[in-house]
């Protein structure tokens, strides 16, 4: 007769334990358990060729322990109807999170589009900016969510069994609360003389010879976003009227509740005008970086024309101390843009993101504006970054008879340090 001893009745327990524990499972999803919650940004007033880039406090988002799996953004209008890039430019939005202090709020609410700069990133501030892993100095670009024209046509769904964890009261310093803020600079270019250049914040377009702190521009500054500030106006048409309106940015936000089976996500925001201003890469700081977020792309003669050079291509070499498993990967170009890759030290491809141009009238498919971006999702595992490796970004351009100003070349990755089975080993 055959009797188990203790010792195989011992491993028989953990071999049921392993086979039950959730985390063994390689078909846990999230498909029944994902939650949507659709917000509404506060009013944004907008006259035709006027601007509009603040910062709102304390929106609405998930509160508590979650981990996000996609946000969705687009300007509509009162009666909730998606207004068209040609009416309403969204030049960008930004979704950012901070710690603020439940003991020393601020008594003074009034808007002020400079408290932003008061915001520190690590000392024991009002308010903190949680910034998101890197890579750019101090908060620049410092989001977890945001793009711009492209918002609509744009996948931001981060795949199981991964998220983006969020809420995390251990993280949270004591007497802090954590909250997030929104930025929304938006352009409406009814009735302007020169749609592009106005989304393209040509300084001429706008009478403006001084930055927003009044500081004076150079000469050859001839556009981008020091010349777009908030309350400032693009040139209109000869007589060209419409009234205000009141605009919004409906923004959907899908997370789940925490929970061991989800496999954390990092979020990286590169930007190919960023130069390092050491040579040692050992050992990198944040302020190390020098991040411009915008780029002027030259006008194409006729000249470059015939030799074909109506190309403009943009590159940086950005060394990554940590490295991972990427699980998302998509660009952020404006009008001219046609491509931009992120390429591993040995040359291999990591992410291709290409812009989608619309060629309609309705919001979605506007004619000459980038309505999306192709996104990567590479099978998990596939593509590897290792630690201390040096990437290349690169963005390219078309050129065209006058120069494109303001442009950006900008990438979002989403790296898992661990994969789902070592997550749970
Ligand atoms: C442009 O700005 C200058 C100086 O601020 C001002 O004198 C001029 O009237 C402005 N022109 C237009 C068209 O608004
Ligand atoms: C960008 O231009 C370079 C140089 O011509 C080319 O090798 C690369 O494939 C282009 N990338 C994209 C995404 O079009
Ligand atoms: C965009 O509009 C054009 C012109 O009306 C149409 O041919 C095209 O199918 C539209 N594209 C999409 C994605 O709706």
């Amino acid at each position: 007769m055959w009797f188990p001893t203790k010792d195989m009745m011992i491993s028989l327990a953990i071999l049921l334990l392993v086979l039950l524990t959730p985390c063994s499972s390689s078909y846990w999803n999230t498909q029944n358990k994902i939650k949507t919650a659709i917000h509404y940004s506060p009013g944004i007033e907008l006259g035709p060729g006027s601007v509009s880039n603040r910062i709102y406090y304390d929106i609405e988002f998930p509160r508590g322990h979650v981990a996000l799996k996609g946000v969705t953004a687009e300007v509509v209008d009162e009666a909730g109807n998606p207004v068209p890039l040609h009416q309403t430019y969204l030049h960008h939005w930004g979704l950012f999170r901070y710690y603020e202090s439940k003991s020393k709020l601020l008594t003074d609410t009034r808007y002020d589009p400079h408290r932003v700069l008061h915001m520190s990133h690590s000392s024991s501030n009002s308010h903190i900016l949680v910034r998101n892993s890197g890579i750019c100095q101090g908060i620049i670009l410092g989001q977890y969510y945001g793009i711009g024209s492209e918002t609509r046509g744009t996948n931001t769904d981060i795949p199981d069994p991964f998220g983006l964890e969020i809420g995390n009261p251990a993280e949270v310093p004591e007497g802090y609360e954590e909250k997030w803020y929104l930025n929304i600079h938006a352009i409406d270019t009814r009735g302007v003389e020169d749609k592009l250049g106005c989304t393209e914040c040509r300084c001429d377009l706008y009478n403006v010879t001084m930055d927003e702190y009044g500081i004076p521009l150079s000469p050859s500054y001839e556009g981008g976003l020091n010349c777009c500030y908030d309350q400032t106006q693009c040139r209109l048409k000869k007589g060209f009227q419409a009234p205000k309106r009141t605009l919004y940015l409906r923004y959907t936000v899908k997370w789940i509740d925490w929970n061991d089976n989800v496999v954390p996500v990092k979020i990286y925001v590169l930007d190919v005008t960023d130069t390092l201003k050491i040579s040692d890469t050992s050992n990198i700081e944040s302020s190390d970086h020098n991040c411009l977020v915008e780029y002027k792309v030259d006008p194409c003669n006729s000249e470059s024309k015939k030799d074909n050079e109506c190309l403009h291509v943009k590159r940086t070499r950005l060394p990554m101390q940590k490295g991972g498993y990427v699980v998302y990967g998509v660009a952020h170009q404006h009008s001219g843009g046609i491509g931009s890759t992120l390429y591993g030290q040995d040359g291999r491809v990591i992410c291709t993101s290409m812009p989608n141009y619309g060629s309609g009238d309705e919001a979605g498919n506007e004619s000459g504006y980038i309505v999306g971006m192709s996104t990567c999702y590479p099978k998990p595992g596939s593509v590897k970054i290792f630690d201390g490796e040096k990437l290349t970004l690169e963005s390219n351009y078309s050129r065209s008879t006058r120069s494109h100003t303001g442009v950006m070349g900008i990438f979002y990755l989403l790296v898992a340090e661990q994969l789902p089975d070592e997550h749970c080993g």
